[in-house]
């Protein structure tokens, strides 16, 4: 297996897992990837995920340019069915976790931008360094990088290629936090953990909310929120919520 996948408790933790090739994106390792993703999607149990590189040096590298990059050639006679991911053409509603252990280059940082919280360790480099093969990032990076950063900092890594260090992806906000290289899946669970609290129908509209706000008009994003609200305020969770709040003990949510 080229994904390790696991559950602890309500948590799933994908590694990538081709150390060697500083988990380089085989076909074959997205496939089992799109497969655990759709596992973790439809496991009810499952609150929250971590995406994590097997190894010290790489969160990935990206596509695997000897098995992968020559498929995108092929596809045009013989398209090959990319089956859904975070990356593209899945909906997931759960949230998801990078925990960024080393270099997060072109698809590998793609992964890592179609999450919704990064952490990664001080040693972590990311860059787009697509262009200086010939081509441009195709799991979302041109797309999702300026709505995580700002235009002039996504066209700098996009157009140039050059890669920047942890400090200054902290900086620019690309990442959440960073963290010594050995704390790194610690510090991800730890953060894992903290989002199993709250109501898992209320994280789960949030992250929608999140996901409506990049993509529409202010109005039709408030009607989505309104809309989204109107729902939870009918859940048994909401009730729980609130009673719990003027109880002052712990709230008991059942994703009802
Ligand atoms: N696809 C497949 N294999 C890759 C890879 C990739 N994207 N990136 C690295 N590897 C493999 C190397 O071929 C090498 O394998 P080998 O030991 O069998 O020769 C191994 O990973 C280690 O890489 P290496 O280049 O020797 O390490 P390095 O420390 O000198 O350099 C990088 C690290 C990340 C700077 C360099 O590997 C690199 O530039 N990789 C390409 C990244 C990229 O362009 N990604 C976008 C793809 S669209």
């Amino acid at each position: 297996m080229l994904l390790d996948y696991q559950k602890e408790d309500r948590v799933a933790i994908f590694t990538l897992n081709r150390p060697d090739a500083l988990n380089a994106i085989s076909r074959e390792l997205y496939e089992e990837l799109s497969a655990a993703l759709i596992d973790f999607r439809d496991d009810d149990e499952l609150l929250v995920g971590i995406i994590t590189g097997a190894g010290n040096r790489a969160f990935s590298v990206g596509a695997d340019i000897e098995g992968f990059l020559p498929l995108m050639k092929q596809s045009r006679e013989q398209p090959w069915q990319e089956p859904p991911t975070i990356m593209r053409g899945m909906e997931l509603t759960k949230p998801m976790i990078a925990a960024i252990n080393g270099a997060a280059l072109g698809g590998g940082l793609e992964l890592a931008l179609a999450c919704d919280l990064r952490i990664a360790s001080e040693k972590a480099i990311f860059g787009f360094p697509e262009v200086t093969l010939g081509i441009i990032p195709g799991w979302g990076g041109t797309q999702r990088l300026p709505r995580v950063i700002t235009q002039a900092k996504a066209s700098e890594m996009l157009l140039t290629g050059k890669p920047i260090g942890a400090g200054e992806a902290y900086r620019i906000g690309l990442i959440n936090s960073v963290v010594p290289p050995g704390e790194v899946l610690v510090s991800a669970k730890k953060m894992a953990r903290a989002l199993c609290q709250p109501a898992p129908l209320a994280v789960r509209a949030a992250k929608q909310a999140i996901i409506q706000a990049l993509n529409t008009p202010l109005a039709e994003g408030l009607a989505f929120e309104k809309s989204l609200n109107d729902f939870l305020t009918t859940t048994k969770d909401f009730d729980e919520g609130r009673n719990a709040h003027l109880e002052k003990r712990k709230p008991d949510f059942r994703m009802r």
